[in-house]
């Protein structure tokens, strides 16, 4: 497994937002839902587009900016189409209000 990478905080990530960072040049996206902080790939499975510029719907969702498809972001799982490919998600750890990642 890999180590815990600092990418963030709490704080930088208003709820049901997106925060985009970047992880050996490897696109991530964190979230909070609820105050609860998740992360997957930020690269949508169907093309090349950027998650963090879509739209967090029906609280657990992530929609895809360039064809509406949706994957939930506590599982990856694609959702809803064109997108089929499940997305990568990432464990994330908060401590004192800073967010780790450990990439998967
Ligand atoms: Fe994301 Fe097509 S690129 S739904």
């Amino acid at each position: 497994d890999g180590e815990w990478i600092k990418v963030g905080s709490v704080a930088d990530i208003d709820e049901d937002d997106t925060y985009p960072v970047e992880i050996d040049g490897r696109r991530v996206c964190l979230y909070n839902l609820g105050g609860e902080i998740f992360a997957t790939d930020g690269t949508c499975t169907h093309g090349d587009a950027d998650l963090s510029l879509g739209m967090v719907v029906d609280s657990c969702l992530i929609e895809c900016p360039l064809h509406e498809g949706t994957f939930d972001i506590r599982s990856g799982r694609a959702v809803g189409a064109p997108c089929t490919e499940p997305l990568r998600c990432h464990p994330v750890k908060v401590e004192q209000g800073v967010i780790f990642l450990r990439p998967a």
